[in-house]
């Protein structure tokens, strides 16, 4: 099996954005397209020769062919073993647990989240580190800086590898190990949760209702769920993945996991209903028609962690990212952990796991996830809830948090999504906001007074590292916050998302539907912001 090195010319654009690069399917089908991408991440590592990588993605469109070639360029740029999940398969916190168990230098994941998929739909591809996260900004711009220069390939000529037959293949002077996409992160589950409890839970007649929304999850759920937990069948829905999502948005919010919000609104609805994107990585909880906001659920998992073995001597501390409300910051301060506010994207957590100063992490995008993985992981947090509900038995999801409410306080929180607005408009409206932020604190909006207003900056406490331009915040004397910044996961023109919070103590003020409890605060970052005049757009397309 001959190496062949080919020339090759760069493409623009490579640069990963908030979780690696992602573009349309037909952009990745270029010719030469995944190899620049892979061979700039290779280049831009040190020291892998010899090592094992490991490959794994959510099953979407175009995941085994990329694998394919990501397993004939690993072996002809010296890796030394190749871990690939059956069928290409590896949930985001599954690719996550399986680099850090086998000691791997690193992996590719193979997903484009909760984006849909299909031949017309999105596509990506993100390096992961040996300590199973995602590459920090310092790698990401090493490969960008590559694909800028990159001259030519190294791929191997061979035969594509039998995916769906576990065991070992000579690729190479490699060798490629097909592995159980499902067993190494089902036994991690279980060392960390009492499974034992658990499936008393469901022997009780506890019911749960676990949409995988066609996507990679539902192996996963059905094995720990359904086959070790012994819920009933049924349980999982949605569960067989499928290229294009069955047509669905793989995104678990309100909006996108309707069914599942629709079943728990019957009176018959399950205890428990839990959601999983894309790529396994994001999770929606709800109760008997309650939905509890991620941000929530971080502060709730976090008051509550010392229910689950792992976590019983305590946790040292959380992190949340900027935007997430900030309801486990009160958690944090009653338990006397520390408590770190980070930019947007789960790379930000990696350096604070790794030096042990966090056990959880958050952010209000659906993403919850503890230092088991280097990932937020969607079945891990629905897994917590359901020793929580196990461990104070008899109390339901509503009656859990309306009780951290009364106990802590209650941050109304919600983000409004601008989709699909054009680029320009979007970074005219950021730079506007930027261009007024020095006349913004002492003015009062939505009849409150702005303390401060800033960019958010974020130096990182371990290595020091940087990020800049990470967010506007409007901060308000009462607490109140309202934040803009643009996603930077997006593949056609920009997103604007605002996020918006207020802090609420008074248990007898806790029951005023969010949207009307944060109105003033919404027509305010609306007018600031001049959204309508400056997109077109009155209303946001997108309210979680
Ligand atoms: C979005 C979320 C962010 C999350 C990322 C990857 O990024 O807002 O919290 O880490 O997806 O799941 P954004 O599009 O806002 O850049
Ligand atoms: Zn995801």
């Amino acid at each position: 099996m001959p190496v062949v090195t080919v020339a090759t010319t760069p493409f623009e654009g490579q640069r990963p954005g908030t979780s690696g690069l992602r573009k349309k399917v037909p952009v990745f089908q270029q010719a030469h397209y995944l190899e620049n991408f892979v061979q700039s991440v290779f280049n831009a590592l040190d020291g892998y020769r010899g090592t094992a990588l490991v490959v794994g993605g959510d099953g979407r469109y175009l995941n085994r062919q990329a694998a394919q070639v990501i397993l004939k360029m690993a072996a002809a740029n010296g890796f030394g073993r190749i871990l690939v999940g059956r069928g290409a398969i590896l949930s985001t916190p599954a690719a996550s647990c399986v680099i850090r168990k086998y000691g791997a230098f690193g992996g590719f994941v193979l997903s484009a989240s909760h984006n849909p998929g299909g031949p017309h739909e999105d596509f990506g591809i993100k390096y992961n580190a040996t300590n199973g996260g995602p590459a920090p900004e310092k790698i990401t711009e090493a490969v960008f800086a590559q694909s800028r220069e990159i001259r030519e390939f190294r791929i191997l000529e061979a035969e594509d590898i039998d995916l769906d037959r576990l065991g070992e293949t000579r690729l190479g002077d490699a060798v490629v190990e097909v592995i159980d996409p499902v067993a190494d992160y089902a036994e991690l589950m279980e060392r960390l949760f009492d499974f034992d409890a658990l499936a008393g839970l469901f022997r009780s007649g506890f019911r749960m209702r676990y949409d995988a929304m066609h996507a990679v999850t539902g192996p996963y759920a059905a094995e720990i769920l359904e086959r070790r937990l012994g819920a009933p069948a049924g349980t999982v829905i949605n569960g067989v993945p499928k290229e294009d999502f069955g047509g669905g948005h793989p995104d678990p919010n309100l909006v996108h996991a309707h069914d599942l919000v629709a079943h728990m609104a019957r009176p018959d609805g399950a205890d428990l209903g839990a959601a999983s994107d894309g790529d396994g990585d994001r999770n929606m909880i709800v109760g008997r028609n309650f939905f509890v906001t991620p941000s929530d659920s971080l502060a709730v998992l976090a008051a509550n962690a010392r229910l689950v073995p792992a976590y019983r001597d305590g946790i040292t501390g959380v992190a949340r990212s900027m935007p997430t409300s900030g309801a486990a910051d009160r958690v944090a301060e009653a338990l006397g952990i520390a408590c770190y506010e980070t930019p947007t994207g789960w790379k930000f957590f990696g350096n604070l796991l790794d030096a042990g100063r966090v056990t959880f992490c958050g952010e209000e995008s659906f993403g919850t996830g503890s230092d088991h993985v280097r990932e937020k992981d969607g079945l891990w947090a629905a897994l917590m809830w359901l020793s929580i509900l196990a461990g104070r038995r008899g109390s339901s999801v509503e009656e859990i948090v309306r009780d951290h409410w009364r106990r802590f306080g209650r941050n109304y929180y919600s983000r409004h999504d601008y989709e699909a607005i054009a680029a320009d408009a979007a970074e005219g409206l950021m730079a506007n906001l930027r261009a007024h932020l020095g006349s913004l604190a002492g003015a009062t909006l939505a009849g409150r007074k702005v303390k401060t207003a800033d960019d958010f900056a974020y130096t990182d406490p371990i290595d020091g590292s940087t990020a800049a331009k990470q967010g506007v915040r409007v901060l308000f004397e009462d607490g109140s916050r309202i934040i803009y910044r643009l996603s930077g996961t997006g593949t056609e023109g920009a997103t604007l998302r605002v996020y918006l919070e207020r802090f609420e103590p008074n248990p007898a003020r806790h029951d005023i539907p969010t949207q009307e409890a944060l109105a003033d605060l919404i027509s305010a970052s609306r007018d600031l912001a001049e959204i309508e005049k400056r997109t077109g757009m009155a209303a946001p397309t997108v309210i979680t």
